[in-house]
């Protein structure tokens, strides 16, 4: 794909990714975010960072399936940053909505509600990741040390699915397929690294 089908194409995702929060500001301002507003806020901003952390993952192990799609990984970055940003978006939430910045309430919830200790522990992974996004960060780290700390994304989203399941009271159906899309990514994962460690034992060199 060439340069400027990659600047078309990114001004698209940064259109797609903001659409989610123009939506709700649109509803904010119509009125319509129905009967408990803080919920809904707090289920789009949830599902959003989740969704778009999963799409993130996503990237490698696509564009090992084809050279042709190597141009994915331009994308990367920008969706992971995207998942950080409804991250924040989402904590802001539980800190202003639900807990109106009072300390007692946020600390009565983290001991009462175990999925916010989970949220907490998905948001807290995406920090270092977020923070270490730069180029300059990759040259300070080294590609291996970056790439090593850059799989806690895959932690982050476990605890992401493990914060929506404890949070889940109805309708089954959405939790079971994200988990079946990070399993299969994972197991991707898993599957290229060992194939990897056999052929580096065999001595063969492959794409990485
Ligand atoms: C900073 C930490 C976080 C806190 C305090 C937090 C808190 C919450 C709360 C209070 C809810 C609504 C619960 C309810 O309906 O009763 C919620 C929903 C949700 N959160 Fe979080 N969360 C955090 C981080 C995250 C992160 C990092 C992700 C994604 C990786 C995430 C994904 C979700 C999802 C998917 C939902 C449910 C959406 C739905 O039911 O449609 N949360 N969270």
């Amino acid at each position: 794909m060439n340069k400027r089908s990659i600047v078309a194409l990114k001004v698209v995702v940064w259109l797609v990714c903001f659409t989610p929060l123009a939506l709700l500001v649109y509803r904010g301002f119509s009125n319509d975010l129905g009967p408990d507003p803080t919920a809904t806020v707090t289920h789009a901003t949830g599902f959003t960072t989740l969704r778009l952390l999963v799409i993130s993952l996503a990237i490698t192990p696509l564009r090992r399936l084809s050279p042709r799609l190597a141009w994915l990984v331009r994308f990367r970055r920008l969706l992971g940053l995207f998942a950080f940003f409804y991250g924040c978006l989402h904590l802001l939430t539980w800190l202003w909505l639900y807990s109106g910045f009072s300390v007692a309430a946020m600390a009565d919830d983290i001991g009462k509600r175990r999925y916010v200790m989970a949220g907490m522990a998905a948001w807290l992974l995406l920090v270092p990741l977020a923070a270490t996004s730069t180029n300059w960060s990759i040259r300070k780290l080294g590609g291996k040390r970056w790439q090593a700390l850059h799989r806690l994304a895959y932690v982050s989203a476990i605890c992401g699915v493990i914060h929506y399941w404890w949070i889940v009271k109805s309708g089954v159906r959405t939790p079971i397929t994200i988990t079946l899309v990070l399993a299969v990514l994972l197991l991707a994962r898993i599957v290229w690294s060992v194939r990897q460690k056999v052929s580096r034992q065999a001595g063969v060199v492959t794409a990485s």
